[in-house]
C-alpha cells in the first residue's frame, strides 16, 4: 500500500501550488506519484464539481451538497485513489474528506457523526497518512483570491503558480463568519487528530514552504519503491 498525502487549508492559503511543488519534487526523485484534487480527478467528479462551484446554484440544499461531494469522492476513490496506492504508488489530493467535516460540519453545522457515515460509504474508511494544514488568515486568504479573480489570470497565476487560475465560486461566495467557522473546525480537526496533521504558515515565503512540506515527506519517502530506471 502507498502513501497518501492530502492538503487542506482556506481559499487562497496556496495549497494547489504547493501540491504541485511537492508532485514535481518527488517524481525527479524517481518515485511514481499522481497529483489530483477534490471534488474533482476524474471525469465524473469533474462533472459534479461543475454543479458544486456554479454560482448561480444558490438554491442547492445543504444535504445535496454534501452527497455531492461525497459522491465526487467516492468516484475519485474508487477509480484513482485506491488502485494506485494498491500498485504502491503516491496519491497527493489537493483537499480530501478533512474538507467535509471543516465546511459542511462546522461551516453549515451538518451532524458530524452523519458525515463520518456518509464519508466513510464514500471512501471505504480510507483515511491519509499525512495531511498538511496551509495555515493562513481567513480574511487574507479570501482576499488573495478576490484580488485574483478581479484581475484577471495573470493575477491568478500569483495565487496559483501552476495549474487553471484560481475561480471565485459559489462556496467562496459565502460569508466571513462561515469561513471563520470553517478555519475553527480545521483547528479542531487538528487537534483531535495531531500525529496525521502538519500545520505550516502559509504566509512564508512559497519556497520556504515548500521546503518545511518536502523535509515532512522525506523520511516517509522510504516506504515507497522507486521506478525502475529505464
Ligand atoms: P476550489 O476552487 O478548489 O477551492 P480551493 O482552491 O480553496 O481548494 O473549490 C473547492 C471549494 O469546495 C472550496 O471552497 C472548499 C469546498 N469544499 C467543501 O465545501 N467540501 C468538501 O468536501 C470539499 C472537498 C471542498
Amino acid at each position: 500500500m502507498g502513501l497518501f498525502i492530502t492538503f487542506e487549508g482556506p481559499e487562497g492559503s496556496g495549497k494547489s501550488t504547493q501540491a504541485r511543488l511537492l508532485y514535481e519534487r518527488i517524481q525527479a526523485l524517481g518515485y511514481p506519484v499522481i497529483l489530483t484534487r477534490e471534488p474533482g480527478g476524474t471525469r465524473i467528479s469533474e462533472l459534479i464539481r461543475r454543479i458544486l462551484v456554479d454560482l448561480r446554484h444558490t438554491e442547492m440544499a445543504p444535504t445535496t451538497e454534501t452527497l455531492l461531494f461525497s459522491a465526487a469522492r467516492a468516484q475519485l476513490v474508487s477509480e484513482l485513489v485506491r488502485p494506485y496506492l494498491n500498485t504502491g504508488g503516491i496519491v497527493l489530493c489537493d483537499r480530501y474528506a478533512d474538507s467535509t467535516f471543516a465546511y459542511q460540519g462546522y461551516g453549515l453545522g451538518r451532524d458530524l457523526d452523519e458525515l463520518h457515515a456518509i464519508t466513510t460509504i464514500a471512501t471505504g474508511g480510507l483515511q491519509p497518512d499525512l495531511t498538511f494544514y496551509l495555515d493562513l488568515d481567513v480574511e487574507a486568504g479570501l482576499q488573495r483570491k478576490r484580488w485574483a479573480r478581479d484581475r484577471g489570470s495573470e493575477a491568478s497565476k500569483a495565487v496559483s503558480s501552476s495549474g487553471p487560475p484560481a475561480e471565485w465560486n459559489r462556496l467562496d461566495a459565502r460569508d466571513l463568519a462561515y469561513h471563520q467557522r470553517v478555519a475553527a473546525g480545521f483547528a479542531e480537526l487538528i487537534r483531535n487528530n495531531p500525529e496525521r496533521w502538519r500545520r505550516c504558515s502559509a504566509e512564508q515565503p512559497l519556497d520556504q514552504l515548500a521546503e518545511q512540506i518536502f523535509a515532512a515527506v522525506e523520511p516517509i519517502l522510504e516506504r515507497v519503491a522507486r521506478l525502475e530506471p529505464h
